[in-house]
């Protein structure tokens, strides 16, 4: 039995949604109070037991690889301005185990092709596929509730959650059948359907966890929704011969694609920051003058 060691993030989108913001960095930089998303979507990872973590980067290449990489003029500067916790905090981001590797997508053209690039570092293994802009806060996280139900079904999974009908073009849906608490087996796949012909209101979001026979497919798939390369195509096509389940994820996912979206996970992570909260909890009363904390029981 194979384990998940490896994931890829795709992080070589045009992020027009957010220019110019992401003009000269991709939107997997942008920061959560004080953390890049592609930081979140690594210690997710990471806690999953995932050692080899695989950047799709693009146009903007050298700002993840920067970020990961150590910082030596950095670490000098704070420890001779004896900022000792910032340096503590800084070499700690991550676990020491992790290697990072970084693949080009010369060109955006979609989802599917920015996955199809991972192929030469992941060969023949289960692997992986988070989606930073998909920020979810869960106990234990999303990957890990993933790889878990990857080693006991041992097939592919896509994280959903219920989406609005009337959303149902922004994301791909599944049309599955129940199977057990949270999972169902299923049936059809498609990316964007308008709400008239969508087969249920299940939307695809950005965790995964693929066996390799996706690549045969992804090397197959013609351009479809927007003119790119989908994912969502190839896993049409693996459905056809491999078992892949639709997982209920326990978790908050915020849309930090789209820019109410990050506003929002922005003002729920800051409420739960230690530095920050109180403050900004006060903050945020005397802006509305609203209570807006819990009354006392
Ligand atoms: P999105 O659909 O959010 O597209 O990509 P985008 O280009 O990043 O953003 P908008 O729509 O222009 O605002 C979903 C994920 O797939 C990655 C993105 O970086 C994001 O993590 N992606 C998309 C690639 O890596 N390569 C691509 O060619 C397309």
């Amino acid at each position: 039995m194979k384990k998940v060691t490896k994931a890829v993030f795709p992080a070589a989108g045009m992020g027009t949604r957010f220019l110019p913001a992401t003009k000269a960095n991709p939107k997997e930089m942008l920061p959560i109070v004080d953390k890049p998303l592609i930081q979140y979507a690594a210690e997710e990872a990471a806690a999953a037991g995932i050692t080899d973590l695989i950047f799709i980067i693009g146009r903007t290449k050298r700002a993840i690889a920067d970020h990961f990489d150590k910082a030596y003029e950095l670490e000098v500067e704070l420890e001779t301005r004896g900022k000792l916790q910032a340096l503590e905090d800084l070499r700690n981001m991550l676990p020491v185990n992790i290697s990072y590797i970084y693949i080009r997508q010369a060109e955006a053209l979609g989802l599917g092709h920015a996955v199809l690039c991972a192929q030469p570092a992941i060969n023949d293994e289960p692997f992986a596929v988070l989606l930073a802009d998909d920020l979810i806060d869960g106990k234990p996280g999303v990957t890990k509730q993933m790889c878990e139900m990857y080693n006991y079904y041992q097939c592919s999974l896509v994280g959903v959650q219920n989406v609005a009908p009337e959303e149902t073009a922004s994301y791909g849906i599944v049309a599955a059948e129940p199977m057990a608490p949270r999972l169902s087996r299923i049936t059809q796949i498609v990316e964007k359907p308008a709400p008239a012909v969508a087969p249920s209101t299940l939307g695809v979001v950005g965790r995964y966890v693929l066996t390799p026979r996706i690549f045969h497919h992804l090397r197959r798939i013609e351009r479809g929704a927007g003119g790119e390369l989908q994912l969502t195509d190839a896993i049409a096509d693996l459905l056809k011969e491999q078992q892949v389940l639709a997982y209920e994820f326990d978790g908050k996912r915020y849309d930090c694609g789209t820019k109410l979206g990050y506003l929002e996970a922005t003002v729920e992570y800051a409420l739960q920051h230690p530095e920050v909260s109180g403050e900004f909890l006060a903050y945020l009363e005397r802006r509305f003058c609203l209570p807006c904390r819990p009354e006392p029981t």
